[in-house]
């Protein structure tokens, strides 16, 4: 194991997969090989376990994070399938190809892991351990890169284990990941196929299937997938820094600052609860009759610097 990290252990070990599933069922966070990167795992369904992904990676900014399951079935049991989708996932799952699909009603997959988005990701690894774990954990697995933020993908269990071995409960070890590359990311949401994240499976790959494939313009998903205009963004105007309640406001708390708060995001101030709940709060409070939701002063260290970034966003005039 790496110096007082966590415990590595052979993914092809079935009692290491066992451990490593019960881990995330519990709520922790375990790194695991895919056929493209390892991914820093957790409970899809589970906003906390997800808001300690990003507490983990030191993001400064919530995006949303891909889910993993072992099949096809599993995928379309959470999206809505289009023709296009299932096109793609006779030709190319598994593999290092994630779909950005409607949510079905009643999608367990937590509001933190998409973002607060309608659509969610979903992937289907090509690696036949990382889907027996999938298989085994019996629920998505949200997994970005199991990299801090700013840091290149790791592609063995020593990179992850340099990276975050203080702060993940298990690394699965598969040897260096084959194609090394983030999986290729294509929408299929809207009317037509766009392509969010250039990988391994190629524009003229999809493109042979699909028909013409849109590309994302310049600067929208992959640079700042939080300015997206898709992005989930309140109805209601967000004030911040608020310590009244304006007629027609919605009161966000933070740390119990009032008594008449509507919803508070954690009143012990706990920054891990509060980005868990941050996104299902707000869609709670953007309801009809509010013409604003005031929102508490949240501190800017740690998840905070990722919970005011959105804010921030959600605050900002729109265009
Ligand atoms: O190869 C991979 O895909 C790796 C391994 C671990 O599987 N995972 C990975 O995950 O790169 P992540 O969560 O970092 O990738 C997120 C990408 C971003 O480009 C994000 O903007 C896009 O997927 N994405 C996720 N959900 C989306 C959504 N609902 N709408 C639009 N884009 C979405
Ligand atoms: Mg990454």
């Amino acid at each position: 194991s790496a110096p007082n990290g966590a415990p590595i252990r052979p993914v092809d070990d079935p009692q290491a997969r066992a451990e490593a599933a019960r881990l995330l069922r519990a709520g922790a966070l375990v790194a695991f090989p895919t056929e493209t990167v390892y991914g820093l795992g957790a409970d899809a369904t589970d906003e906390e376990a997800v808001a300690r992904i990003f507490a983990a990676k030191d993001r400064p900014r919530f995006n949303p994070l891909i889910s993993h399951v072992p099949t096809a079935e599993a995928a379309f049991a959470l999206g809505e399938p289009t023709p296009a989708a299932e096109t793609l996932a006779a030709a190319h799952w598994p593999g290092p190809l994630t779909m950005v699909l409607r949510r079905r009603p009643g999608c367990p997959i937590a509001w933190l892991t998409s973002a607060g988005l309608e659509t969610v990701a979903l992937r289907v690894p090509e690696s036949a351990a990382a889907r027996a774990l999938l298989a085994e954990a019996g629920r998505p697995i949200a997994a970005p890169s199991a990299n801090r933020s700013g840091r290149v993908s790791p592609t063995t269990a020593a990179h992850v284990a340099e990276e975050l071995g203080d702060r993940v409960a298990l690394i699965l070890d598969g040897g260096p990941c084959p194609v090394g590359l983030e999986s290729t990311v294509v929408d299929l949401s809207g009317t037509r196929p766009r392509l969010l994240r250039p990988g391994a499976v190629t524009r003229e790959q999809l493109e042979a299937l699909l028909g013409p494939v849109e590309l994302a313009a310049a600067g929208d998903a992959i640079a700042a997938p939080g300015m997206l205009a898709s992005h989930y963004a309140p109805r209601a105007a967000v004030r911040l820094d608020a310590t009244d309640r304006r007629p027609g406001e919605a009161f966000l708390d933070f740390g119990t600052t009032r008594a008449d708060a509507d919803f508070d995001l954690s009143p012990s101030g706990d920054l891990v609860a509060a980005a868990a709940h941050l996104f299902a709060a707000l869609r709670r409070l953007d309801r009809p009759g509010v013409t604003a939701i005031a929102v508490a002063p949240i501190p800017a260290g740690g998840l905070g610097a990722a919970i005011n970034d959105r804010l921030r966003r959600a605050a900002a005039p729109r265009g």
